[in-house]
């Protein structure tokens, strides 16, 4: 019997919530010990949330306390700040996906490490394969790194490209700059709130791929690839 997304998503998230693959949440010596000091670091697997038809998905970095405190993505400040910005767009936080890079929250909110991203990639593949958005919004470094390596954050915020991801085929993203690190920061903060803006445009190109080229080279600064931008 094949099952729907939603169903699909549910059965995801089981398996996601007892992954130990990784340091950020190794296997349990002994059921009855916690796992780590709470307030340190992972105390639970955070999957994402959202409906499974959404169109756009949005991928942040890893789990901060509150997200680990709650098991929901951008739950904190930075999630207040997305919140925002989604509503300046029109935009429910329950009409879009939010997931991250990593599900774990990293010791002390320190950046993930390349292994742990790794380790994590086959449920974030999973995931953009069952809710197959029309359009991925990477928000940050460690996000945009992890789908266009090489690419430098400051010179890809705000432009969409179409590429090849091995493993779910063509897909449309779209590089902010990360809402925490834009929150104390006026500069940035203007930048990401005015690149926010162009989503539903974006969001409309998306639905009309062929007018996106498909961007397979690592290095996005060519002449080729200069031509080849949408935004
Ligand atoms: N920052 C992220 O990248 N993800 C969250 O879920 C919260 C803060």
């Amino acid at each position: 019997m094949s099952l729907n997304k939603q169903e699909q998503l549910i059965r995801l998230n089981k398996k996601m919530l007892a992954c130990s693959q990784c340091v950020l949440r190794p296997p349990r010596v002994d059921d009855a010990s916690p796992r780590v000091e709470a307030g340190e670091t992972c105390t639970q697997v955070v999957p994402g949330e959202g409906p499974a038809e959404a169109e756009i998905m949005f991928i942040g970095e890893g789990p901060g306390q509150k997200e680990d405190e709650l098991g929901r993505p951008f739950v904190g400040a930075a999630g207040k700040f997305l919140d925002e910005m989604l509503e300046n767009i029109n935009l429910k936080r329950e009409e879009v996906y939010i997931a991250n890079v990593v599900k774990c929250r990293p010791p002390g909110n320190r950046d993930p490490l390349p292994e742990e991203v790794e380790s994590c990639w086959p449920w974030l593949l999973e995931q953009i394969k069952i809710i197959d958005p029309k359009l991925i919004v990477t928000l940050g470094k460690h996000s945009l790194e992890r789908f266009l390596p090489a690419q430098k954050i400051s010179q890809i915020h705000g432009k969409a490209l179409r590429r090849e991801i091995p493993g779910v085929g063509k897909r449309i993203l779209y590089a902010l700059y990360h809402p925490a690190a834009a929150l104390y920061n006026g500069a940035m903060r203007g930048v990401l709130i005015s690149d926010f803006k162009k989503i539903p445009a974006v969001l409309e190109a998306a639905k009309k791929p062929k007018e996106f080229p498909v961007i397979n080279s690592p290095g996005f600064e060519t002449e080729v690839d200069k031509q080849e931008r949408l935004f």
